[in-house]
């Protein structure tokens, strides 16, 4: 990875330099301004105070030691005297910069080699659907808690949205090398469950419920919340059956687990569709029996207090509200199931760090989650972040709503985005067959509710504007995927031009003749998606690989308007097509990471 390279030869350079020194941190970057090159560090401008030297100088100085080290121009040129010619190829080959600069007030620029940049572009082909991945974090565990559905309820947008991001962050942490546990930590416990098994004994049927699961249990579910209305006598009886499941009673045992099979069958039809995965399914009922013991080492740690008849955590120290672990009947909460599951992730699993990707509602729960967990001692081991985002708004920017009935669901939402997405498709190409219009239109649809989600900031809210989610023009799955299929089929009518197997297209393309502007510019952009894939992984951001797919993808698009391809002279197409491909591979990659599928025709 380029800026890890220039970081490791600034390390060594100014350690060579300034002896005796501790280097500060400093950071490579992209610079803002293309035209300074195609990386800049702050070195020279941390090290100033250090040194006590104005930092155009310091600058000034590792530049010149850079270039007599490692520099295109001294040894090689020497070697080339010495007539020892692979030598001196060895050298341009692991020449990374063709210039460095410095610029007020103290950067250091650095223009990266065409030598450099057709290496990479070799690199991609050769490691194809590997091209970003890594093994940073070899050893690493991390659980990703993502999902998480209350059962017998419908999965609302909030979950979508969480299942949507989670699945992304699977895919680029597992992509790095870590060891990835996927845990759809389910509501599948607590009070709700009084009043859906009273509905169930006096109102259900068990065969509506298998046909219909989640739908048969929310009318339950709003039947209950209607009767006691009149009859405020249920509310009490309903809190007797959740007693009684929670004493493990056993008609409400055998009720409740039916509930729960037939939502999660509910559930996996979603999943299914959306190519959603997970290593463990531990809903909350999973921990019960560790709720004693949780309270009981609060209290031997001395970080509870009783509190009219409940059991709290004082937050004071951290400026937050007391967390409520126990209440004053007894009933333990959905933060004491928490507190015990960080526990079981670190013994169990053995986790470095939990990701909660759940809506920035819970974000003051999770504060007061994270510092109790502090308090217990627990966070030295683990690593405990909130990976929060914003709404998904209705119409006119509403919340939308879930209570009562009133629900958008969510397989509605994912079947008029594959009708409209058909729709679309028919206009776009008529001549594809039925069958191929629909598998067009599945996975552009599914894409295109995917990107929507991953293409923004997590943290904005969002809306469903189809007419942007399906367009072929802009920042669109569609957009994306038909760049992807366009190289392919670029790809296939150069093979017929040159009656080409599949396997000889790609033979040696000599890359050297790539030298038109717009073909550097998608090289140097090809360049940087490794370290795109661990800036998002680092921010937990997706949507930065969105962001960088659909820069590449507007470039190649430029190049593929303006430049010849197929008509150009024969190896020019070649080095051209191999160039394409490096670029469909790194889409196909990026659109994989944020779970959405290329099409090789549409
Ligand atoms: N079931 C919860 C909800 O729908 C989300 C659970 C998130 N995960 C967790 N460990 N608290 O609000």
């Amino acid at each position: 990875m380029v800026n890890k390279e220039i970081k490791e030869i600034l390390d060594k350079i100014v350690g060579d330099l300034y002896k005796d020194i501790k280097i500060p941190d400093f950071v490579v970057e992209w610079p803002k301004q293309k035209e300074h090159g195609d990386y800049s560090s702050n070195i020279a401008m941390v090290l100033a105070g250090k040194l006590n030297k104005n930092p155009m100088e310091i600058s000034e100085e590792i530049k010149n030691k850079i270039n007599i080290m490692v520099g295109p121009s001294n040894h090689n040129i020497l070697r080339q005297a010495q007539g020892d010619k692979q030598q001196a190829q060895d050298d341009i080959n692991k020449n990374l910069f063709v210039k460095i600069t410095v610029a007020k007030p103290g950067f250091i620029n650095f223009r990266i080699s065409d030598q450099y940049l057709r290496k990479n572009l070799c690199a991609i082909l050769k490691k194809k659907n590997e091209f970003g991945s890594s093994d940073l974090g070899k050893n690493k565990t991390i659980v990703i808690d993502y999902s998480a559905p209350n059962i017998a309820k419908p999965m609302h947008v909030g979950h979508l949205r969480s299942t949507i991001i989670g699945q992304s962050l699977y895919n680029i942490y597992k992509y790095l090398g870590y060891k990835v546990i996927g845990d759809n930590h389910t509501g599948d416990w607590g009070t709700q469950f009084g009043k859906l098994i009273y509905a169930y004994k006096y109102w259900g049927d068990k065969k509506k419920i298998k046909k219909n699961p989640i739908e048969e249990m929310t009318k339950l579910y709003v039947r209950f919340h209607k009767e006691v209305e009149t009859n405020k006598e249920l509310e009490e009886l309903a809190r007797k059956e959740t007693k009684k499941l929670q004493d493990k009673n056993n008609e409400n045992i055998k009720i409740w687990k039916f509930l729960v099979k037939e939502s999660l069958k509910d559930y996996k039809k979603i999943y299914e569709i959306l190519g959603i995965k997970f290593d463990y399914v531990l809903g909350e009922s999973f921990y019960d029996d560790m709720l004693v013991n949780v309270i009981k080492e609060c209290a031997e740690k001395k970080i509870s207090s009783k509190s009219e008849g409940a059991i709290i955590v004082n937050l004071d120290k951290f400026n937050l509200p007391p967390f409520l672990i126990r209440k004053t009947d007894g009933a333990y909460l959905y933060a004491t199931t928490d507190l015990a599951t960080i526990k079981y992730r670190e013994d169990k699993f053995r986790a470095d760090k939990i990701l909660y990707v759940v809506s920035n509602e819970q974000a003051l729960y999770f504060q007061q989650l994270f510092s109790s967990s502090e308090l217990l001692g627990w966070n030295d081991k683990v690593k405990l972040e909130h990976i929060k985002f914003g709404m998904v708004l209705g119409e006119m920017g509403k919340k939308l709503s879930t209570r009562r009935g009133e629900t958008i669901k969510l397989e509605d939402v994912i079947k008029k985005s594959i009708e409209l997405a058909k729709k679309v498709v028919e206009e776009k190409n008529p001549k594809l067959s039925n069958k191929e219009k629909k598998g067009v239109a599945r996975t552009v649809g599914l894409g295109s509710i995917k990107y929507n989600d991953l293409s923004q900031n997590r943290l904005t809210d969002i809306t469903f504007d189809w007419d942007k989610m399906l367009s072929f023009e802009g920042n669109s799955a569609p957009y994306l995927q038909y760049a992807y299929a366009r190289i392919n089929s670029l790809m296939k009518k150069y093979n017929a031009l040159y009656k080409l197997d599949r396997i000889n297209i790609l033979d040696k393309p000599d890359f050297n003749l790539l030298k038109e502007n717009i073909e550097k510019n998608i090289m140097r952009h090809l360049l940087k998606f490794p370290e795109v894939i661990e800036n998002s992984a680092r921010e937990n951001s997706p949507h930065l690989i969105a962001l960088y797919i659909y820069e590449l993808a507007s470039l190649y698009n430029n190049f593929y308007n303006s430049t010849p391809i197929l008509k150009s002279e024969r190896n020019i197409a070649k080095a051209r097509i191999a160039l394409s491909k490096s670029v469909a591979t790194t889409i196909k990659n990026g659109l994989n990471l944020l779970g959405i599928d290329v099409l090789e025709k549409m």
